[in-house]
């Protein structure tokens, strides 16, 4: 009897030496001694009853011992493979957190694009509605109509890439203006972009496609008073409160009077300095008053109608404000002058 109890035991321990490597295979080993029906210490238990009487007390203890002793041992057992699995899944799901972290490349918008949303929301937050500009006028749209007819001497002041006698590439935006005017009747005001336009220029500060937006305002009364003001608002906007505007007579056959409009240099406050090339101002754009003969081939009564017109060079605006000092670098498409200008 005790042979039998004592070989149990010793077939639990090496059940235990020997298989149980995962809680699984534990469990499997617990219930070949432990099932109250089919385990080993189980069946061993019902013998009771095929047992002399007065032999049973003892019978009956020894086999309780075996049984809290296997007891005590399988839940040793368990304890010991579950603090192993624990081990086991924190060494997999390790991580290192001295690793230099991955690095997400985010991109940011083309300069140019910067200046022009900056631009369109100073103008939209003035009241100024958006209208679209083309890449491809026509003669009339980008010249006749704006008062350059054939052999003007004006045309030179823009070498022309034509397409066909008909159809060219714009050299300006100005023609918005036409297109605005022969859809919409005054009070108009508008700012027109993308604003790509071409010339047949080409050296450091010249790029042979580069980008305006053209301003329009048509409405009774509108004066170059009104230009110079909303003009010195917006630079103020763009280059900071201390900056100030000069008009400058020029000539434009589409504008009468035409001005150029300069604004005191952000980089020396107006003392000289290399950017102003020691003059104080810095040009920014060409504007003026609306040329009657333009209100007229659009079917607005000059009499009754005034605008004012500008054309800002979005290119030399982000050439000024973000330091860039050759053209060709706005469109190099490189990354490593690109990343330097975020404005957003
Ligand atoms: N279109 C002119 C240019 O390209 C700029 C301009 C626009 C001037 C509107 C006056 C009014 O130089």
């Amino acid at each position: 009897m005790n042979d039998r109890l004592a070989g149990i035991r010793q077939e639990i321990l090496s059940g235990i030496e020997q298989h149980a490597e995962s809680r699984a295979a534990a469990f499997e080993l617990r219930k070949q001694f432990l099932d109250s029906k089919t385990g080993k210490i189980g069946r061993m238990m019902k013998e009771m009853k095929n047992i002399a009487p007065e032999e049973r007390a003892v019978f009956g203890k020894s086999i309780n011992e075996l049984k809290e002793w296997a007891q005590q041992k399988f839940s040793e057992l368990d304890e010991r493979l579950k603090a192993k699995e624990l081990e086991r899944r924190y060494e997999s799901e390790k991580i290192d957190v001295t690793m230099p972290a991955q690095c997400v490349e985010t991109g940011n918008l083309h300069p140019v694009t910067q200046i022009r949303n900056q631009l369109m929301d100073i103008f939209v937050g003035m009241g100024f509605e958006v209208a679209q500009t083309r890449e491809i006028e026509k003669d009339y749209y980008n010249f006749e109509a704006l008062n350059i007819p054939k052999d003007h001497p004006a045309r030179d002041m823009q070498d022309t890439f034509y397409l066909s006698p008909e159809f060219l590439l714009a050299t300006q935006t100005s023609a918005a203006q036409i297109h605005t005017m022969e859809k919409k009747k005054p009070p108009i005001k508008i700012v027109a972009a993308p604003g790509k336009v071409f010339r047949s220029d080409d050296d450091a500060t010249h790029s042979p496609m580069f980008h305006q937006m053209e301003g329009l305002v048509v409405d009774e009364r509108i004066t170059l008073c009104d230009l110079k003001g909303m003009l010195e608002l917006f630079a103020k906007k763009i280059f900071g409160e201390e900056t100030t505007t000069r008009l400058r007579p020029s000539y434009f056959p589409f504008t009468e009077p035409s001005v150029e409009v300069d604004v005191s240099c952000f980089s020396c406050g107006g003392k000289g300095c290399r950017l102003c090339k020691g003059t104080g101002w810095i040009e920014l754009l060409g504007a003026g008053i609306v040329n009657r003969k333009v209100l007229e081939n659009c079917g607005i009564d000059p009499d009754r109608y005034s605008g004012l017109a500008f054309g800002i060079g979005l290119d030399r605006a982000a050439m000024l404000k973000y330091g860039v000092n050759n053209v060709k670098l706005l469109f190099e498409s490189d990354l490593r002058v690109l990343r330097q200008i975020n404005d957003n």
